[in-house]
């Protein structure tokens, strides 16, 4: 009989994490880092294999971040469910699991936050204002407690790959950015800690998102190379499966400034509702 797989060990102080990283340091570990918010699923999965497969030790933080959510937003009703993500990652190898409390994380007299602007400006950035400054303070903090060599992100969450790599190259972090596919449900759907807030009917017609990337790359395989034609019957397509849209957007893979004409490297960007849920999804389609 097989023994039951070890649960990863779970650390909730700064003193204990570092102690933890600098023993692994010492005997020649590399040391990867993969952060999340929790509420685990096969995407961040395919990150922590990402990071075990090259790293001696993966330190995996656990820490739903308030200061990326904006005060209509979900933080309260997040998923968190420390012992499912627990036994999600036994057997995957040389992991830690560092899940702080916000204390810990932001002090009783925290006044520091990280702006990054450029990439982080269009898109989430107006659709969800402060939302990047969460999202690069907490990154940034988690950087500075951990001190990976490697850091690994989901290019599910495409705009925030462009926001932490700025910031990394900005501020000179020794810290190799590593970015990851999105990993899909069979039918499409980009695996997301939100789809559990999907009824049957709303997660059926959450997969126009996909759908309607897809249907991007097959005009434009089929010759269309109109920006604005392409954009808008993505849009019907959401429209008709009852989708609230804040954007659609065609554009440069590196700067997200809109392509007009799509005869050179392109990302297709989707933020949609699909009644209470926000989804969001992308594919490089030129
Ligand atoms: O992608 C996420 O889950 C979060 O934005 C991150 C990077 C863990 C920061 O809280």
């Amino acid at each position: 009989m097989n023994p039951t797989p070890s649960t990863p060990q779970v650390i909730t102080h700064v003193a204990e994490l570092q102690r933890r990283v600098h023993a692994a340091r010492q005997v020649g570990r590399v040391v990867g880092l993969v952060p999340t918010m929790g509420a685990l699923h096969e995407g961040h999965l395919s990150l922590i294999d990402a990071s075990t497969a090259e790293c001696g030790l993966t330190v995996v933080t656990i820490f739903v971040n308030p200061t990326q959510f904006g005060p209509n937003e979900d933080f309260a009703a997040y998923p968190r469910d420390l012992q499912h993500d627990l036994s999600l990652l036994a057997g995957r190898g040389e992991v830690l699991v560092f899940a702080p409390d916000t204390a810990t994380v932001y002090g009783a007299r925290h006044a520091t936050s990280i702006e990054v602007v450029g990439p982080a400006l269009p898109l989430e950035g107006e659709f969800r204002p402060g939302h990047f400054r969460g999202v690069a303070t907490v990154v940034l903090k988690l950087f500075l407690l951990v001190r990976p060599d490697r850091a690994y992100f989901g290019r599910k969450d495409y705009q925030q790959t462009l926001v932490v790599r700025r910031m990394t190259d900005d501020l000179h972090l020794p810290i190799h950015i590593e970015v990851c596919p999105t990993v899909r449900e069979p039918d499409g759907l980009a695996m997301s800690s939100r789809n559990v807030y999907l009824s049957p009917e709303e997660r059926q017609r959450a997969l126009a998102i996909s759908q309607s990337l897809l249907m991007a790359k097959h005009l434009i395989a089929g010759g269309t190379l109109d920006a604005a034609t392409v954009t808008a019957r993505m849009r019907e397509r959401l429209t008709a499966a009852d989708l609230k849209i804040d954007y659609v957007a065609l554009a440069d893979p590196d700067t997200l400034e809109g392509v007009a004409t799509l005869d050179r490297p392109t990302v297709a960007l989707i933020a949609a509702r699909v009644g209470q849920t926000r989804l969001i999804d992308n594919e490089r389609i030129v």
